[in-house]
């Protein structure tokens, strides 16, 4: 069952590949900020034709990263816990994000002490109320205990072990209020386990999957909407029922983020 959601996206005005901060980061490789352009605002229409409420944080020169609008921060029930980067290239866009939140006093905001990067490396299961966490490249495991104490509601501490896959919403992703989809191999074996238990009837992708940024996903409880690349886990999907919309974000690729790097979710 799909239910309305709340999200803010922030157009790739100034996106590039500017530094190196993830495997997938290649100052080299020439990067088409138009062809960007393009292929974020089919995924803006693509949210609204779902029928979600988009709001547009503007792009600031000089953050070539922040059209990943899903570090800026993680909401819960109208708390919104700030983000606090890890590199400094990215620092400035929690002040943006902050800022957004201030404008209406219907948020919360919880400022940070410890290093996290937001809905990169948070996730939440409204259904058993819990807080999915990973740590291991960006986000410090001390935030997720932050995070717990911001939100009152349980922080799972999941260890990411493969460097391409350094946020947890590369690796995990939420279907629905009760269920995910995940790549294991990104995880410890002790993560892994940890997952198993909590969640019998998850998804499993493959590494391949993952590679293809499938899981770097957008759902609102039955439309997906995951890159288009990600074919194979879109059959899969759609095999237990949800319906995968595929979008064309190939330029984003660059930066190391795809769908749900863009799209950070506002819970009220
Ligand atoms: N270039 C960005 C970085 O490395 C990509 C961020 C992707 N965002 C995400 N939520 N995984 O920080």
């Amino acid at each position: 069952m799909s239910r309305k959601r709340t999200y803010l996206i922030c157009p790739p005005e100034h996106f590039a590949v500017a530094y190196v901060i993830n495997p997938w980061m290649d100052v080299t490789a020439p990067v088409d900020t138009e062809l960007a352009l393009k292929q974020w605002d089919g995924l803006r229409e693509t949210l609204v034709r779902l029928g979600h409420d988009v709001h547009v944080l503007p792009a600031e020169i000089g953050l070539p990263d922040m059209v990943y609008a899903a570090n800026g921060a993680f909401v819960v029930d109208g708390t919104v816990y700030g983000a606090r980067f890890k590199y400094p290239q990215r620092m400035s866009e929690a002040a943006a994000h902050r800022r957004f939140y201030a404008a209406d006093a219907g948020w919360r905001f919880v400022a940070p002490s410890e290093t996290n990067e937001g809905e990169g490396d948070f996730a939440y299961l409204p259904g058993p109320g819990l807080v999915l966490a990973g740590y291991g490249f960006r986000t410090e495991v001390a935030a997720h205990a932050e995070a717990q104490e911001a939100f009152g509601r349980p922080a799972i501490s999941l260890r990411l072990v493969d460097p391409r896959f350094y946020h947890l919403d590369v690796a995990l992703a939420a279907l629905d209020d009760d269920n995910i989809t995940y790549f294991p191999g990104a995880f410890s074996e002790p993560s892994q386990r940890v997952l198993r238990q909590l969640f019998p009837y998850a998804v499993l992708a493959d590494e391949d999957d993952a590679l293809a940024f499938g899981l770097n996903l957008v759902s609102d409880g039955r439309n997906v909407v995951l890159n288009a690349e990600a074919s194979a886990l879109a059959a899969k999907l759609a095999a237990v029922g949800y319906q995968p919309v595929p979008v064309e974000l190939s330029e984003l690729k660059k930066g190391g983020g795809s769908v749900k790097c863009c799209v950070a979710e506002l819970r009220p």
